[in-house]
């Protein structure tokens, strides 16, 4: 049987209500608006509430993107959702989303593939929907990064915030198509530790001394991860492009994993790509893993930058390691 094209129907987003500035990380460590603008673009993150779930926002984003896409929930065969700060260890935050959404006819599963989320879930929407074993994929990446950021660590708790995006895909006749995805993981090398929260699985069960430790924290090694960044991101774009048979130049927006604005400076140069069409809002939400991909590409669909007919590009980099991308005709 031929492979089916498939597009994106639909896309939604959703961030908690409550700020956390930089004036207010100012007070909690030795830091300050002046370094972390500088040194990462960031102004200000979103904080999820004490009871507010992973599948919490997952939900908001999901019923956003469903209404884009004008599909119902109980139309919906597989939910996917990326996220590293499930609602617990099991059962999946998917199966959570399935029940607030009662998505009665979809499978369920959890994809941990940290800001790779998003793309992770794309790229296994799209092979459903190609092969035709799903019609309505509904994928979703959501994450609640301030639960498990240590605020004691300056070098990593300036980054991050909570959030989520969402999207439709489905078989389609018009003129939306996912041309190409691409999707690599590092798990083999010394690097591959450089983002890591320790505890709290089989290889290390809670226990007071982790706790203690703050190992139910996240840990990062900053320039380490940066620098794999700028590599991997800027090398992602060129062979996306050449995939296409186009000059990079030809790719009208590139929404790239919320960072830091120096890394996607920094990956622009190497690519040889106006920085000016990278689609950016780090300044507003920080870094939300894998929502963050989700949750810009619905905001330029829905402020109008991206526009019918736009090549798109998705790419991340993220805990793993992981790297990917996903080259999209809109
Ligand atoms: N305020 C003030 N000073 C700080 C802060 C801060 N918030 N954080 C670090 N510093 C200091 C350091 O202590 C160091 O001081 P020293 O020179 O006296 O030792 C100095 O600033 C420089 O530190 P670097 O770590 O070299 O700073 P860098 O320019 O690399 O910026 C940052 C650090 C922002 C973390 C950057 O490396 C970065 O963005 N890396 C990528 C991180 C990331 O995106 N990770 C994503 C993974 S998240 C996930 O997968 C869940």
């Amino acid at each position: 049987m031929p492979l089916r094209k498939v597009g994106i129907t639909g896309t939604g987003s959703y961030v908690p209500e409550d700020k956390i500035t930089n004036a207010d990380l100012a007070k909690m460590v030795d830091t300050s608006d002046e370094w972390i603008t500088t040194r990462t673009g960031i102004k200000e993150r979103r904080r999820a509430k004490p009871g507010q779930a992973t599948s919490d926002l997952a939900y908001q984003a999901s019923v956003r993107a469903l209404e884009a896409a004008n599909c119902s929930a109980d139309e919906l065969d597989a939910i996917i959702l990326g996220t590293i700060t499930p609602d617990m260890n099991f059962p999946s935050t998917a199966c959570f989303l399935q029940k607030k959404l009662m998505a009665v006819n979809a499978s369920a599963q959890d994809i941990s593939a940290a800001c790779c989320g998003f793309i992770y879930a794309l790229r296994t929407a799209r092979a459903l929907g190609a092969t035709g074993d799903a019609n309505k994929v509904l994928i979703v990446s959501a994450e609640t990064l301030t639960k498990y950021t240590n605020y004691e660590d300056r070098g990593s708790c300036v980054l991050f915030g909570d959030g989520a995006g969402a999207a439709v895909i489905e078989p389609t006749d018009n003129s939306t198509e996912i041309l190409d995805t691409w999707a690599r993981a590092d798990g083999y090398s010394e690097a591959a530790m450089s983002m890591v929260l320790r505890n709290g699985g089989s290889q290390s069960p809670f226990s007071q001394e982790a706790l203690d430790n703050k190992e139910h924290l996240i840990i990062i090694r900053g320039r380490e991860v940066y620098k794999f960044a700028v590599v991997r991101m800027s090398e992602l774009i060129r062979d996306a492009a050449a995939r296409q048979n186009v000059p990079v130049t030809d790719i009208d927006w590139i929404v790239p994993h919320q960072a830091n604005l120096r890394i996607l400076q920094g990956v622009a140069e190497r690519a040889g790509y106006p920085v000016e069409r990278f689609y950016i809002n780090l300044q507003k939400y920080g870094n939300s893993s894998g929502a963050s991909v989700g949750i810009a590409l619905d905001e330029a669909v829905r402020d109008g930058s991206i526009k019918d007919d736009h090549l798109v590009l998705l790419c991340a980099f993220g805990g793993g390691l992981t790297w990917a991308s996903a080259t999209i005709r809109w």
